[in-house]
């Protein structure tokens, strides 16, 4: 995988910025490793799938999503396989991890991944309903998938193992969205689980994205990769928390556990991408 610099510009802002992605050079980091990541198909899991075969692992991309999972299955080739799944089906886990197993072996490292954000905005606009959905795949699924995993692990006689959670900028932020709560659930999860597992080789870390541009966000178009209102001045590329998820899923990250690293708008600025700010200082 190769560096890519990417030029945007904002005229309305006056923001114009070059950014680089893609900074980890094709390796073996990963090598041996098999990666389960949920939401698979969809912006940060299929970038979290590419940096992972670029290292060396094996992934099987879990998504509800049939269509994006063939094509990105079919762009990773033959290091990638697929299971169509609905996260919200929490009985159906330890099948999924039968069927997951049986592609290349073993699942050592589980990458919880998929989410969704119903953006309602505001405390008053939440419903039982729209509760309900952003609870049970980011929180519930999360928690009873890495239930699942970790019975697997047991029973497998497994000594080392890796798992990725997907928290949120939001998680941290005492958001009164369902949302930015589950989110919070999740980072507790990973400060509690971390401390528990420790002992039977297992490194539990999150990541805590800000706005990063996928479909979850509609974000594609050209200028709004500017923003003035943050303090790194552009959103993100899934590229770049891929790039955190395969440290977190490597030996270079040892003795690393418990942790929930932000990565957001406010932090990514200085080390990957050159500003020039034309106008607006
Ligand atoms: N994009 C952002 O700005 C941002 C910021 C912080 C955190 N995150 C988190 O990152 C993760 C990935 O988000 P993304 O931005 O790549 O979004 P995305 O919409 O591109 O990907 C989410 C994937 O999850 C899958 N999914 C949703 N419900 C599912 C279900 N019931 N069963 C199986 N799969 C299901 C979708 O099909 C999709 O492929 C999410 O947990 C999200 O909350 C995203």
């Amino acid at each position: 995988m190769e560096s890519v610099t990417k030029h945007y510009a904002n005229e309305e802002s006056g923001i114009s910025l070059t950014v680089n992605i893609g900074h980890l050079v094709n390796g073996n980091i990963l090598e041996s490793h098999v990666v389960l990541i949920t939401g698979g198909a969809g912006g940060i899991g299929s970038a979290i799938a590419r940096k992972c075969i670029s290292q060396g692992a094996k992934v099987i991309l879990a998504d509800v999503d049939e269509k994006r999972l063939a094509t990105v299955e079919a762009e990773l080739g033959q290091n990638c396989r697929s299971i169509q799944c609905d996260l919200r089906d929490i009985n159906g886990f330890d099948d999924m991890l039968k069927k997951a197993t049986a592609y290349f072996g073993h699942i050592d490292c589980l990458i919880n991944n998929a989410g969704v954000s119903l953006h309602e905005g505001d405390f008053m606009n939440v419903t039982e309903k729209t509760w309900d959905i952003q609870m049970d795949i980011n929180l519930k699924a999360t928690y009873f998938l890495t239930q699942s995993w970790l019975r697997y692990y047991r029973e497998n006689h497994m000594k080392s193992g890796r798992i990725v959670m997907m928290a949120s900028d939001t998680s941290g932020m005492g958001s009164s969205i369902p949302y930015g709560l589950a989110k919070a659930g999740v980072a507790s999860l990973t400060h509690g689980l971390a401390k528990k597992l420790i002992t039977e080789g297992i490194r539990i870390n999150a990541m805590a994205p800000g706005t990063t541009l996928t479909p979850m966000t509609d974000d594609f178009t050209h200028g709004e990769v500017c923003r003035s209102s943050t303090q790194g001045k552009r959103a993100l590329f899934p590229e770049e928390i891929a790039e955190l998820c395969v440290f977190l899923l490597s030996d270079q990250s040892a003795c690393v556990s418990g942790n929930v690293f932000g990565c957001s708008e406010a932090n990514i600025c200085f080390d990957n991408v050159q500003r020039e700010l034309e106008t607006n200082p």
